[in-house]
């Protein structure tokens, strides 16, 4: 059958990714209203309006990569962060929504008027750092990433924004930002087995490896950045982290034993614990 309006390229193409995609209809409307400009009403009112024919070549080009398994999100460049969308390319992590878990407690921490110094570690796209910058004008945020290519996403997005409280650092995790004190560290770090079975997703074999894995059971960042945080905090100041599932017990023990208090694990939506949250204590020195 040729295709000629919307209505048929959305019905064909949810049948082409229903293999590959849990959301095939969703998929195909997302990337047909991007395409033709529509907005949700307008689609609904016309569904039999005629494509154009570059239209239909562009929503091609981008279904056979749909197909293939690449994520709508680096088909677009865009995924929608918190209240802000952001661009994204392979060069870095897909923000994802249970994330944001990770920012309401770290804005819980963070008062709305002081100037206070907050660091983001391992800011891949900037998620976490620019919506922190977005809700806390007042304070400071630093964002690090070892990635040079994802701190120009991430630079590029708080341009983008106009966030002005944000500054950028390269490194490996805390030497990014040598000699340096906050009150707040937040970070999502890579924190799966190289060998789990997730990685064969058709999801995450587009995204930076660099991102995901860490070491043999993906404590390996978890392993640096913990005994090294407290160093990097003011005196009671909180460490934020995102984590994998079942890495809570190995988590908390990291934290006990770099002294922190306070020690709080956090459940996302589905009961799964994914964010700890510790103090350093007041009298913390070396
Ligand atoms: C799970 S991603 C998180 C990205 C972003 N913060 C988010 O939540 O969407 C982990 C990030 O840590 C960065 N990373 C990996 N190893 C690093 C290291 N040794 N030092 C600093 N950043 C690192 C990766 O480049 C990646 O951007």
């Amino acid at each position: 059958m040729t295709i000629k309006t919307a209505g048929q390229w959305l019905r064909r193409a949810s049948e082409r990714i229903a293999g590959i995609s849990d959301t095939p209809g969703l998929d195909a409307e997302v990337l047909l209203r991007a395409v033709c400009m529509l907005d949700r009403t307008a689609l609904a009112i016309a569904p039999e309006a005629p494509l154009k024919m570059e239209q239909l070549e562009r929503l091609e080009n981008l279904l056979v990569r749909r197909a293939q398994g690449e994520p709508v999100a680096y088909l677009l460049e865009e995924k929608e962060f918190w209240s802000l969308t952001l661009w994204v390319t392979r060069d870095a992590l897909i923000p994802r929504p249970e994330t944001e878990l990770l920012v309401e407690c770290a804005l819980d921490r963070i008062e709305d008027t002081t100037a206070v110094q907050v660091l983001d570690l391992g800011t891949g796209s900037g998620a976490i750092a620019l919506a922190l910058a977005r809700e806390r004008p007042a304070a400071q945020i630093t964002a690090t990433d070892v990635s040079l290519r994802a701190l120009e996403v991430a630079r590029a997005n708080a341009r983008a924004h106009g966030l002005q409280n944000v500054d950028f650092r390269a490194g490996h995790w805390l030497n990014a930002v040598p000699g340096q004190c906050y009150s707040l560290i937040a970070c999502n770090p890579p924190y799966v087995a190289y060998d789990d079975p997730h990685l064969q997703t058709w999801h995450t074999k587009y995204e930076p490896q660099l991102a995901l894995i860490s070491g043999k059971d993906g404590m390996e960042a978890l392993q640096q950045i913990i005994p090294a945080a407290p160093r990097a905090l003011v005196p009671g100041g909180w460490l934020v982290l995102e984590h994998g599932h079942q890495q809570e017990p190995a988590v908390d023990h990291l934290l006990h034993q770099a002294r922190f208090d306070s020690i709080i694990h956090y459940r996302d939506a589905s009961g799964k614990s994914r964010v700890s949250a510790a103090r350093v204590s007041e009298s913390f020195a070396e």
